[in-house]
C-alpha cells in the first residue's frame, strides 16, 4: 500500500473516530482552498449556477476555478461516451465504479492541486450525483464506500426542481443523454437525491437544499450568500451582499 493510500486510510479512520455510523464520512478538506459543489437533477440549472458562482468569486477577488463531473480526464471521457450511448458499460456496478474512479482521478489530478494552492474549486456535480443516479440500481452504502476517499465538500448546494421543470429545460436539446430519456427514471433519481441527502445529514454532512424554480439571478443570490458564509474565515473582508441579479 502506498504512503498516499495509508494517509487516506488514516484520515478516514480519524474522521470516523471508530464509531460505526460515522465510518462512511468522507475526509474533511485539510487544504487552504474551499470545495463548493453544485448539484441537482438534469435540467436543475447546476451548470448555469456554477458559472455564475465562478464569475462572482472572481469579481470578489477570490482565486477560483470551475470544474465538473464526469471530469475531463481519461475515465471522464469514457463516461461521456457511455452517457451518450456511443459505448455501453457492462452494467450498473461497472458504471458506479467508473464514476467513482473518475472522481478519484479528478480529485487527485485537478481538485486537490488547486485546493493546495489556496484556489476555491467550484464543481458542477460530485459524489452526491453518484449517490442519487447510481442508487437507481446500486446499494447506497456500497456507493458511499466506493466514494469514501473523495474529500468532503465545504459546501454542497442542491438545486431542488420538480421533475417536469427539469425536463422542460432540456427538452429543446438536440441529443438526450442516458438519464434524460425517461420521466419516471428522472423522478426516481429525484427521490434518490432526497434519500442520499438524508443519509449524509444523519452522518453530519449537511447539503443545502434550495428552491431551483426561481429566476437564475434569485438563485444565484442565495448561492452567493451560502458561499460567502463558507469563505468568510478564509476571506474576512468578503462581502456577503451580491449585486441584484
Ligand atoms: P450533466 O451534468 O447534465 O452534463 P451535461 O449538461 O454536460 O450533459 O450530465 C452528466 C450526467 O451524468 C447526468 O445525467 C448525471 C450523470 N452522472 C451520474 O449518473 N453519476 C455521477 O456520479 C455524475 C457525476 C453524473
Amino acid at each position: 500500500m502506498s504512503l498516499r493510500h495509508l494517509c487516506r486510510l488514516e484520515v478516514a479512520t480519524a474522521v470516523s473516530g471508530g464509531c460505526d455510523n460515522l465510518a462512511m464520512l468522507n475526509p474533511r478538506n485539510p487544504h487552504p482552498g474551499a470545495l463548493i459543489v453544485i448539484e441537482g437533477i438534469d435540467g436543475s440549472g447546476s451548470t448555469t449556477q456554477s458559472e455564475l458562482l465562478l464569475a462572482w468569486l472572481q469579481r470578489a477577488g477570490v482565486q477560483a476555478t470551475l470544474t465538473s463531473e464526469p471530469s475531463k480526464g481519461p475515465i471522464g471521457g469514457a463516461l461521456r461516451a457511455h452517457l451518450s450511448r456511443q459505448i455501453e458499460l457492462s452494467g450498473p456496478e461497472a458504471e458506479a465504479l467508473a464514476f467513482a474512479a473518475d472522481r478519484m482521478d479528478h480529485v487527485d489530478a485537478e481538485i486537490v492541486p488547486a485546493l493546495e494552492r489556496g484556489v476555491t474549486v467550484v464543481t458542477d456535480r460530485y459524489y452526491l450525483s453518484s449517490l442519487a443516479y447510481q442508487a437507481l440500481s446500486c446499494d447506497l452504502a456500497w456507493l458511499r464506500e466506493i466514494n469514501r476517499f473523495a474529500i468532503r465538500p465545504d459546501l454542497t448546494v442542491f438545486l431542488s426542481v420538480p421533475v417536469d421543470v427539469g425536463m422542460a429545460r432540456f427538452s429543446g436539446r438536440a441529443a438526450r443523454e442516458r438519464f434524460e430519456e425517461d420521466r419516471g427514471e428522472l423522478a426516481r433519481i429525484a427521490g434518490r437525491y432526497e434519500a442520499a441527502i438524508a443519509a449524509l445529514a444523519a452522518d453530519g454532512e449537511e447539503v443545502k437544499v434550495i428552491d431551483g424554480t426561481r429566476t437564475p439571478g434569485e438563485i444565484h443570490v442565495e448561492i452567493v450568500q451560502l458561499a460567502a458564509g463558507v469563505l468568510a474565515p478564509r476571506y474576512p473582508g468578503l462581502s456577503m451582499v451580491e449585486e441584484a441579479g
